[in-house]
């Protein structure tokens, strides 16, 4: 009986919990040709630690953060450093190296959204940039002066306004890599701090 409701509970938080997709994947192989083995790395939006434990895998010293409770735990219980943090706001000025995140970024009809942990994994809000947005204003203060920041963005999420969100927040954007899917194309994208 005890077992039982181990296993439900178990289950129930896989359901809360963002699996890796072929967005994940893409950002984790792109990242993890920026992370050097000295680096301190950010994850944000860890999900099932996927990307945190690809980059941990070169060495280098891996903080993994998520609104989502479940998904802190599942970061913990790989053995990554976890903070439950919105975004970048608990952490100290000027600290990251490599920053990484792959946000919620389907554009979402407010009349159905539902109050999930799923639904803040996947929904960008009306424009799909409602969790990138306040990412791209307040990323440059965590990052050292030649850090990088590797963003996971969807065509559906029109890219040059996130590009132009990017510039607003004192980072100059590149496409760095790019996959075509039915109906979208995934790209990465590298930020730099354009006033290093
Ligand atoms: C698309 S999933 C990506 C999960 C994982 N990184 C991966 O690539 O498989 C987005 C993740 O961002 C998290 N998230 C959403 N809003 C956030 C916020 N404001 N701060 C931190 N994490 C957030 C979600 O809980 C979810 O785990």
């Amino acid at each position: 009986m005890k077992d039982d409701r181990i296993e439900l509970a178990s289950q129930r938080d896989l359901d809360q919990v963002y699996e890796p997709a072929e967005d994940s994947h893409l950002l984790a192989e792109t990242a993890r040709e920026y992370v050097g083995t000295d680096d301190l790395v950010l994850e944000v939006g860890t999900g099932s630690a996927y990307v945190a434990t690809a980059l941990a895998t070169t060495g280098a010293e891996v903080v993994a953060t998520d609104v989502n409770p479940m998904a802190c735990r599942e970061a913990y219980e790989a053995g990554l450093s976890t903070v439950r943090a919105n975004l970048v706001e608990p952490f100290r000025d000027h600290c990251f190296d490599v920053v990484a995140f792959n946000p919620p970024y389907l554009p979402t009809d407010p009349d159905h959204e539902f109050d999930d942990w799923m639904e803040r994994a996947l929904s960008g809000g009306e424009d799909g940039r409602a969790v990138i947005d306040p990412f791209l204003a307040t990323v440059r203060r965590v990052l050292v002066d030649d850090g990088v920041v590797l963003l996971l963005v969807s065509s559906l999420t029109d890219i040059d306004a996130v590009r132009a969100s990017a510039a607003a927040g004192g980072l100059t954007a590149r496409e760095v890599a790019e996959e075509s899917h039915p109906f979208e194309r995934l790209v990465v994208l590298e930020l730099r701090p354009d006033d290093p």
